[in-house]
């Protein structure tokens, strides 16, 4: 009988200091996340350094947690995976130091993620029937993506945002009417009480590339439409842009996918990242792949935001696929997908 591959994932790319232990690429035995939020909550926004600081802080209790909720020892384990780009340099380099040091102490294989490449990886947990090909939406903090899956580890990219993230819209929408940060979950909040016609803001196109996003157009439109109700003394129905901005955002994410998926004769769509997890989004995409007999999956919300579990995931089909890092790996701030 094969044995059972037990993978220990580390993250620390950006405000989540987690670690998690997966088996075989699918099952999770722990799912441990700090989340600095409170701490940056106070900034209005991630301040780098606090959040380096704060990862040597707790990267150790996360993996001791993480290791003893699953009931796993280090020797028990096949390898170490852990995200080494993109994000922020300090916060990265943490997550690395750590894994090479276990990895070193431990004689364990160490294996590099890309932090994309987990969040697509992330649709695997609790969906078994999930293989490649599929196309992938990735809508995070810092990245908006349009993957075409090819195989576990080969991806060829459709899509990308040429200025902000859908995330990164979100939460400069959300400081700017007042919601504060994190700004998605808020604005996700505020909208349902709000009207998604009320205030028709512009849905970008990109003019050569028809795949390809732009969300800072939308996020001055708001800025504007704020100033100059300001301007004329009139009172802001915070609700009402929330979900007319919202809605604006889906919408393009929606036509984007669903005409790329029509175009490559793909039957199946998996949404990623932080933003997947937002209400209006999801029912916006159901509805348009039921129309079309597209299959939609989307991870629950604690593996759409940044987590280890998602990290052991695509560390698991990378380890199986060979991919090894040694001890030279280095945090990569800007690495790209499908890169080593
Ligand atoms: O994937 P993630 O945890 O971190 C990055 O890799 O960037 O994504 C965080 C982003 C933030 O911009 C946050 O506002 C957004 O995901 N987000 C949401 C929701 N929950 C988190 N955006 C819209 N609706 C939500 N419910
Ligand atoms: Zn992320």
């Amino acid at each position: 009988m094969n044995k059972d591959v037990l993978i220990l994932g580390i993250e620390t790319s950006c405000d989540e200091t987690a670690a998690a232990v997966v088996k075989d690429g699918r099952e999770v035995l722990s799912n441990i996340i700090y989340s600095q939020i409170d701490l940056h909550t106070l900034y209005g926004g991630v301040v780098p350094e606090i959040a380096s600081r704060k990862h040597i802080e707790k990267i150790n209790q996360v993996i001791e947690k993480a290791l003893e909720t699953a009931g796993v020892s280090l020797s028990a384990l096949s390898a170490i995976a852990v995200t080494y780009g993109p994000g922020l340099v300090g916060a990265l380099l943490v997550g690395v130091a750590e894994a090479k040091a276990i990895s070193f102490a431990a004689k364990l294989p160490l294996v590099g993620v890309h932090h994309i490449e987990g969040h697509i990886c992330a649709n695997y947990i609790e969906h078994p029937d999930l293989t490649p090909p599929f196309m992938s939406l990735v809508v995070s903090g810092g990245h908006t993506h349009l993957v075409n899956v090819l195989d576990y580890g080969k991806y060829e990219i459709l899509g990308r945002t040429r200025d902000d993230a859908a995330g990164e819209a979100f939460d400069k929408v959300a400081r700017a009417i007042g919601l504060g940060y994190p700004g998605g979950p808020k604005i996700d909040r505020a909208a349902k009480e709000g009207n998604p016609d009320a205030v028709r803001f512009p849905r970008a196109k990109v003019e050569d590339a028809a795949y390809d996003f732009s969300f800072s157009g939308l996020k001055s439109a708001v800025l504007n439409y704020l100033n100059t109700a300001k301007m004329q003394g009139q009172e802001i129905n915070t609700a009402d842009v929330a979900a007319s901005f919202q809605k604006a955002v889906t919408d393009v994410l929606v036509e984007h996918t669903i005409s790329a998926v029509k175009k490559r004769g793909e039957k199946r769509v998996a949404l990623a990242g932080g933003v997947a997890s937002n209400s209006a989004l999801r029912a916006a995409m159901q509805e348009a792949c039921q129309k079309e007999g597209i299959t939609l999956y989307c991870p629950s919300p604690v593996y759409c935001t940044d987590n280890a579990a998602m990290i052991a995931a695509a560390g698991y089909y990378e380890y199986i696929n060979g991919v090894r890092s040694g001890l030279s790996l280095n945090a990569v701030p800007n690495l790209k997908l499908g890169e080593r």
